[in-house]
């Protein structure tokens, strides 16, 4: 989504400046070209010259260099950036910015700013919770194209335990990920199940799959880039819930059909990209079962519901989206079950492919549509398969 997008980061002096630099890295790495505004306080943190070498841009602190160009310079950086990104964000620049001072080459910038501006504040917790920074952070936060990053707590630079942490530069990238995406699905209400289910046997085993979640939460964030109301719901995964989704945990089959049920008469779009165990224990062993001497046990199964083929009887005029996990003769399976579950189309992996299907960030799929039309699709990164996959959602939203 970074590609070619031109990102202007402004510095303020505090510590967490040296996790701009980290920032920095990330956005060229994602293709997007970046130009860095710091203030005098900044340069005494991490040098310009820091700065410089990772954006391949001149850095600009002072306001009153000779012109190189004819180009007013703050008029110019303001018109250039897509996006605004202020990372550390101090009381002190954010109170200027909530007054509409313009005293140096980023307030200034700012002030004249007509892209999103997106500020990561950091600081003490006890300047966070001044009454002064409150009320810039209330005035800036309902100004329109103007988003205030959470901070995170824990220990600060000045020894204090609290909240002020400025947000990671991961977390930052994807809320600039977000603020340049075109609201296609504003306010449209998507539920995704992501993830495997989790069967328990006894206190320490289970019956489960190797489904990590990747392709689900891909999904979501993209859908909630996009301006989607999501609902995340995933059985035990290791990713962190993308931002701006309402994320629903969940262990077993049996929790994941009463997630979906209790969301579905919301939902317009349902996405199913979950692998659910199909089978449970038939009975769950309170104590820890022991090694038997004579060898050979035996677990009794039985079957789970089928979240997808309930809720494709009662779809009415929902878009619901199935995978279908295939080792072979993938297009007979995938439109038995397109049909079956009445999806309005359905992505399928080969799972025994490499670099395709569980736990890999790559997938290659076909998908079918209930039409009888049926596409190919190379081998791509699963965020770049999420975003195919909702172009053909609004697609089908729109017919
Ligand atoms: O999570 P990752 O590591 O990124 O891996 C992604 C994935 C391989 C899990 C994903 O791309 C995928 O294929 N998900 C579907 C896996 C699956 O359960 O396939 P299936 O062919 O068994 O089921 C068909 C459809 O019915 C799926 O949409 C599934 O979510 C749904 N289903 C299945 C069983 C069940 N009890 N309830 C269901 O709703």
């Amino acid at each position: 989504m970074l590609q070619n997008k031109r990102i202007l980061l402004g510095v303020c002096g505090g510590i967490s400046a040296y996790k701009s630099v980290d920032l920095v890295s990330r956005l060229k790495k994602a293709g997007a070209e970046v130009q860095v505004v710091m203030t005098e306080a900044a340069t005494h943190f991490v040098t310009p010259l820091t700065f410089q070498t990772m954006s391949n841009n001149v850095v600009h602190v002072e306001m009153f260099n000779q012109l190189s160009n004819m180009n007013v310079e703050h008029i110019s950086l303001a018109k250039w950036a897509d996006c605004i990104v202020i990372a550390p964000a101090t009381a002190n620049t954010m109170a200027k910015l909530a007054y509409g001072i313009a005293d140096n080459m980023l307030s200034t910038v700012a002030l004249a700013a007509r892209s999103p501006i997106l500020l990561a504040p950091a600081m003490n917790t006890g300047m966070l919770r001044a009454e002064a920074t409150q009320k810039s952070l209330a005035i800036l936060s309902a100004r329109s194209g103007v988003e205030i990053l959470p901070t995170g707590s824990g220990l600060l630079a000045c020894q204090d335990v609290g909240e002020g942490k400025m947000a990671e530069p991961k977390e930052i990238l994807s809320y600039i990920d977000r603020a340049l995406t075109k609201k296609t699905l504003q306010d449209v209400e998507i539920t995704i199940t992501a993830g495997p289910t989790l069967e328990r046997i006894d206190p320490v085993r289970f019956v489960s799959n190797h489904s990590s979640g990747k392709m689900g939460y891909a999904l979501a964030k993209a859908a909630a880039d996009r301006g989607a109301k999501v609902h995340l719901i995933s059985g035990p995964s290791r990713l962190e819930a993308p931002v701006g989704v309402d994320f629903i945990p969940v262990e077993s089959t049996e929790e994941m059909f009463r997630a979906v049920e209790s969301l579905f008469s919301r939902t317009r779009v349902l996405i199913k990209a979950a692998a659910p165990s199909d089978f449970k224990p038939a009975h769950y062993t309170e104590e820890k079962i022991k090694k038997r001497e004579s060898g050979e046990m035996a677990i009794a199964l039985r079957p789970n519901p089928d979240i997808a083929k309930h809720f494709g009887a009662i779809k009415g005029d929902r878009v619901i989206v199935g995978f279908a996990a295939e080792s072979h003769n993938m297009r007979t399976y995938a439109e038995k079950k397109l049909k079956e579950k009445n999806f309005n189309f359905i992505v399928a992996n080969n799972i025994t492919e490499k670099d395709a299907g569980f736990r890999a960030d790559t997938n290659r799929v076909e998908i079918f549509f209930s039409d009888g039309k049926a596409e190919s699709l190379p081998i791509m990164d699963k965020s770049a398969l999420a975003e195919i996959i909702l172009d053909k959602v609004e697609q089908e939203l729109e017919s």
